[in-house]
């Protein structure tokens, strides 16, 4: 059974996940990364602003797709896998979902000087897609983690002990 966190920009999927990883001894994978290695670009950046959000978002699906073969593996996927259903069904075959869940207020301390994150250049913008899609994330997960005021390692812990 793998694992995949999901949650908002600046939830620590990928801090987070690396550390579990390391813990349970999983691989670690970054869909992003994964994102990234197939398209032509360097940076989900450079693929939002070169052909756009919806071919990221194919891109996404396949490569969440290929990731039905993956096995013993922590997989951090974007903010944005919960806006489509697909990806959720994909996952839900081959992996527990865990939702790390951060107030919006700890999330723009966490975001705040990442100039690099496409959907959160404003903030208001930011606020309103966080609010539409926590009840997506809650719904879609299997156990959900509290992360405000906690440390990496608390939060690896709670992973961990999850039903
Ligand atoms: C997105 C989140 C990003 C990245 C892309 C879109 C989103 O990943 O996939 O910029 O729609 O929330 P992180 O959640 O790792 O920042």
């Amino acid at each position: 059974m793998n694992i995949v966190l999901i949650g908002f920009m600046g939830a620590g999927k990928s801090v987070v996940g690396k550390a579990l990883a390391e813990n349970i001894d999983y691989r670690f994978i970054d869909v992003d990364d994964e994102i990234i290695a197939k398209s032509d670009y360097s940076s989900d950046k450079e693929i939002f602003d070169k052909v756009g959000e919806i071919a990221f978002r194919e891109l996404e699906t396949e490569v969440i797709k290929s990731l039905s073969k993956a096995s013993k593996s922590v997989i951090a996927p974007g903010g944005g896998i919960v806006m489509n259903k697909l990806n959720i069904d994909y996952l839900k075959q081959h992996a527990k979902i865990v939702f790390l869940k951060a107030s919006f207020e700890t999330t723009v301390i966490r975001v705040k000087n990442d100039r690099d994150r496409p959907l959160f250049h404003d903030e208001e913008k930011a606020k309103k897609l966080f609010d539409f899609r926590q009840p997506l994330y809650t719904q879609y997960a299997d156990g959900i983690i509290e992360t405000d005021n906690k440390d990496i390692e608390t939060i690896v812990s709670e992973i961990i002990k999850l039903p």
